[in-house]
């Protein structure tokens, strides 16, 4: 049987063995996928005790291990390259390739809400890892402009001078108060403590879609700020969840499983 699993700690909650078992019976694929909590300085020698397994195809690594897991890949892929981080590990001829598909599972969602990037302006809040995942499928997507903004500007600069492209901008305070964008992606982790980051600054009349890449039973407070001040439409990370699930599933196996019954049924619980 293929096995697969989860790295990270603490991994107890994590919802991703749901998911894989779920797309694996939409194709009668018996696979078995565990989640494994290494100790933090445990984490390479785990990853590779998994590894020597023959029955081993892949895994997937959250936090604290995503940083860890790109130096363990043998190649990269573009978004796994520039958010520093891997998601996804896939052993093919006895390498490692690594992915990170947080940004794609982003992508996917939002096309999910009914909504376009294609000419759109998308303002990212937020540049830590969550945020470096998502820039490279955004742009791929054909934003009109991409801006971030950040606590600490000088993280969202960085980004914006690794990426190189004139429409991905960084914006401070100032240039917040006349970027009037269509959808607004808060991937700050604020939100795990329950907090909001400084919106001050921000204008949500515009906005078609407020998207917060955390997610919770109930709508998420950036979620519910932002339909006060006037977007149109708010949507929480769980359908990211899903979906960058979905795409390390099609890496691993070539199949392209449904993400909305799965969406729906984690929605539920
Ligand atoms: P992750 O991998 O989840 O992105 P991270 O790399 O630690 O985690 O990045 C966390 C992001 O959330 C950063 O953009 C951080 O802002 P700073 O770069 O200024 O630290 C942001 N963040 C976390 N808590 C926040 C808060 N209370 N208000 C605003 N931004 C916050």
């Amino acid at each position: 049987m293929n096995k697969f699993a989860v790295f990270g700690n603490p991994i107890a909650h994590s919802l991703s063995p749901t998911i894989h078992q779920r797309f694996a019976e939409q194709y009668s694929l018996p696979i078995s996928y565990e989640k494994i909590g290494p100790d933090e300085n445990d984490f390479e020698n785990a990853l590779s005790t998994f590894f020597d397994d023959a029955d081993a195809v892949g895994c997937n690594v959250t936090a604290p291990f995503k940083g860890r897991a790109l130096q363990q890949a043998d190649t990269l892929n573009k978004a796994a390259e520039l958010a520093g981080a891997v998601n996804t590990l896939y052993k093919k001829d006895r390498r490692l390739q690594g992915f990170n598909t947080d940004g794609i599972g982003l992508v996917a969602d939002i096309s999910n809400q009914g909504v376009e990037l294609a000419d759109k302006k998308v303002l990212l809040i937020g540049a830590g890892g969550a945020a470096r995942g998502a820039v490279h499928p955004l742009l791929e997507a054909g934003v009109k402009t991409l801006a971030i903004t950040n606590r600490t500007m000088e993280r969202a600069t960085q980004i914006c001078e690794e990426v190189s492209v004139s429409h991905c901008i960084a914006l401070d305070k100032p240039g917040l108060m006349s970027f009037d964008a269509d959808i607004i992606i808060n991937s700050t982790s604020a939100s795990l403590h329950n907090q909001l980051p400084d919106l001050q600054h921000i204008s949500f009349v515009k906005c078609e879609l407020a998207y917060d890449m955390a997610y919770s039973k109930e709508p998420t407070l950036f979620m519910t700020y932002a339909e006060k001040e006037g977007a149109t439409m708010s949507a929480d990370g769980l359908g990211m969840l899903v979906e960058q699930a979905a795409a390390a599933f099609t890496i691993w196996t070539e199949k392209l499983p449904q993400t909305r019954p799965v969406i729906d049924k984690l929605r539920k619980r």
